[in-house]
């Protein structure tokens, strides 16, 4: 069953059966090593899926929740394998989207969800998007409009020693620190996996590269010379007179061009060109969670980390 939340669409099962965990495995071409998100109605439930409860993780859970923040904790006693990839962590998060609300207090359970998407793929922010993303594959799909926030939820480890940031989001480490009182660490040797980290995720199938203004000019008239067809996603220059070339004006905010960014990128993708082009976005730390998923999208299969 898919569902809306705040950030993207999520393929949910009961948390507490391992076979119907198992189908998410099957129905996304995940290996079974990649943890997935417990989804909770409300932070008193954290202590039914997780053990040794920092205080910095009821302050952020106080601060941020619901929302798209996720929280790894050290794993509570019965949560399954399948579910934590076999770590002794586990990644709870509380979403604000009112169906994933009014799902979670009717279903009165922990559902374990990764974003609905095939393994690697473009996330999906629409009903519709799912529904093209798995066919017949899944036999319900809860329509709660396009995602708010666009971009998959913060994640922040709080099970060892020290706060640390494990994937950027819409809630930035900025806040974060504030509300900690305290900096986060970067990922060490240490940090609990997370494969959303891999170099390449969120990809879409045509060739995508990630290029400065002049140069994402340059490029696409040289490419449109030469006969190919080019995709471009821009938020700061007007489109070029050039024959044939697809060419997405993205919101100049930061909330609008996340909001807007996997629709987008679907978009692109389902032109059928060459090469998508993507302007690369400001290096500001508001804008650092989406500079991380066009990177990973831009990252070249042999470039990858596993
Ligand atoms: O916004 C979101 O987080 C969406 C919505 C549906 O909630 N979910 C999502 O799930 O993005 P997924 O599976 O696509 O990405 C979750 C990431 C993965 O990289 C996974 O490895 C990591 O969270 N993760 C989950 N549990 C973890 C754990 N115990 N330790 C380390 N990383 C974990
Ligand atoms: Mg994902």
């Amino acid at each position: 069953m898919a569902f809306p939340t705040e950030t993207v669409y999520g393929l949910g099962a009961d948390a507490g059966n391992p076979d119907a965990v198992k189908k998410i495995f099957a129905a996304k071409g995940r290996p079974q090593d990649h943890p997935l998100i417990v989804h909770i109605a409300d932070m008193a439930q954290m202590a039914n899926w997780a053990r040794n409860i920092p205080p910095s993780a009821q302050r952020l859970a106080r601060n941020f929740w619901p929302g798209p923040l996720t929280i790894i904790l050290q794993r509570g006693p019965g949560v399954s394998d399948l579910v934590t990839g076999g770590q002794d962590t586990v990644g709870l998060r509380v979403p604000s989207h009112p169906v994933a609300q009014a799902l979670l207090r009717a279903f009165d359970g922990g559902i374990a969800a990764p974003s609905a998407n095939r393994f690697g793929r473009v996330s999906a922010t629409t009903a519709e998007h799912v529904r093209r993303e798995f066919g017949n594959v899944i036999d319900l799909v809860l329509d709660g409009g396009a995602s708010a926030v666009g971009i998959e939820s913060t994640i922040v480890d709080l099970s060892g020693r020290q706060a640390t940031l494990l994937r950027p989001g819409w809630i930035t480490a900025e806040q974060l620190e504030e509300a900690l009182g305290m900096p986060l660490a970067s990922p060490d040797s240490r940090s609990p996996r997370a494969p959303g980290a891999l170099a390449r995720h969120y990809a879409p199938r045509t060739r995508l590269m990630l290029l400065e203004t002049d140069l994402l000019l340059e490029l696409a008239a040289s490419l449109t010379r030469q006969g190919k067809r080019v995709a471009v996603l821009a938020h700061s220059v007007l489109r070029p007179i050039l024959p044939d070339i697809t060419w997405i004006a993205a919101p100049r905010d930061v909330s609008g061009y996340a909001h807007d960014l996997y629709a987008n990128l679907r978009r692109l993708d389902d032109a059928g060109c060459d090469a998508i082009l993507v302007e690369a976005p400001p290096q500001e730390a508001p804008w650092s969670a989406v500079a991380d998923r066009l990177t990973r999208a831009a990252t070249g299969v042999g470039e990858s980390l596993s």
